[in-house]
């Protein structure tokens, strides 16, 4: 058995409507800090609708929560405004500010086309110590799928830290060994890592029948590139943490001619990652990666609760999917890595 103070979730999709009311108890009776994405479909750009939400998220949470304290963004776009920005920063209403390419992803059409259009939203991040959070994925059609994060940290997030050293910048769920050296090499940048990027590579997604529910952006890459996510999680480099970027789709989205990307791990995403630590006899790491090293970044107080993990086989089946209030199926992510597995409140 290990026990770890409790993790935080610092980047995760919990939806609206039934969606939120049927995932957000997996994120809440687990984590404590979620950092909640905007990408609805009509995205968060002000510091009024990200407030509506966060009530509504609140209004969903069930009451045997642990202690989930969710933490609200806003959708890089022209349409923030950078007053209303600071002003949410500062009353505590917005934690940061998320850049998406535009179509690079779900929800993603009022993203940008180039990095550098947003100077004033980063001015004010600056300013009032809040960070940038980026989907690094270059959407140019010319350049290999699998070659699109390291494209895009050369061409648009590397000019970007080298015109503004100050600004505090996450690179969400890299996919790459090119990602996690990007960090490595640039200061004030740090990385989450989802557990589906360091447990399964792309010939899981496309050997053995194509496996739509492990579709995701950025898509998972070659086993080398997990190989260095794995040895930079395990690393006990401050500047890297878990972001599960659990992002539930129905089934009805997953299993169509064009699938939906995003995999639902807020269920069994802890058990993926203690196995893939477990797997490398790295354990001792996992406090680190899961609970500490985010809280320092985002200088939030360590928690007071703490979780046991216990690694057994467990006879009773595991569920593999959850069900909305209007019918859809969404089907979770790690059930073999959580037969492996009991989490309990410590
Ligand atoms: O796979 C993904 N799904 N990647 C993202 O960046 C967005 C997410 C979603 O919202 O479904
Ligand atoms: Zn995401």
């Amino acid at each position: 058995m290990i026990e770890i103070p409790q993790p935080d979730d610092w980047h995760v999709h919990l939806r609206d409507d039934d969606m939120l009311q049927a995932v957000v108890g997996y994120t809440a009776r687990r984590f404590r800090y979620a950092m909640v994405m905007p990408n609805l479909a009509t995205p968060v750009v002000s510091t009024a609708a990200a407030t509506a939400y966060l009530d509504r998220i609140r209004a969903a949470t069930p009451s045997d929560a642990l202690d989930f304290r969710p933490v609200m963004t806003l959708y890089c776009s022209s349409a923030i405004d950078p007053g209303d920005l600071r002003a949410g920063i500062e009353k505590g209403l917005i934690a940061a500010v998320k850049y998406y390419p535009a179509g690079a992803t779900t929800n993603s059409a009022a993203g940008g086309s180039s990095m550098a259009d947003f100077m004033p939203i980063y001015e004010t991040l600056v300013e009032t110590g809040a960070r940038l959070l980026v989907h690094a994925e270059s959407t140019d059609p010319a350049i290999d799928i699998f070659a699109r994060e390291e494209a895009f940290l050369v061409d648009q997030l590397a000019p970007l830290c080298a015109r503004i050293p100050e600004l505090a910048v996450t690179v969400e769920h890299i996919s790459t060994s090119a990602g996690a050296d990007f960090v490595r090499e640039h200061p004030n940048t740090a990385a989450t890592i989802t557990p589906h990027h360091l447990a399964r590579e792309r010939s899981d997604l496309l050997a053995d029948g194509m496996r739509p529910d492990l579709y995701c952006k950025p898509v998972i890459n070659s086993a080398s590139d997990r190989d260095a996510l794995l040895g930079f999680a395990t690393s006990g480099d401050p500047n890297v943490f878990l972001g599960t970027d659990s992002a539930p789709h129905p089934t009805s989205a997953k299993y169509g001619p064009k699938a939906k990307a995003g995999v639902f791990n807020a269920a069994y995403g802890l058990e993926v990652v203690a196995e893939t630590f477990h797997q490398l006899d790295a354990l001792d790491q996992l406090a680190a990666f899961v609970s500490t090293n985010g809280c320092a970044v985002y200088g939030v107080e360590p928690p007071e609760h703490t979780l046991h993990l216990t690694r057994e086989a467990v006879d009773a089946d595991r569920a593999t999917e959850l069900h909305t209030a209007s019918g859809d199926t969404v089907v979770l992510f790690g059930t073999d890595e959580a037969s492996l597995w009991t989490v309990a409140p410590g």
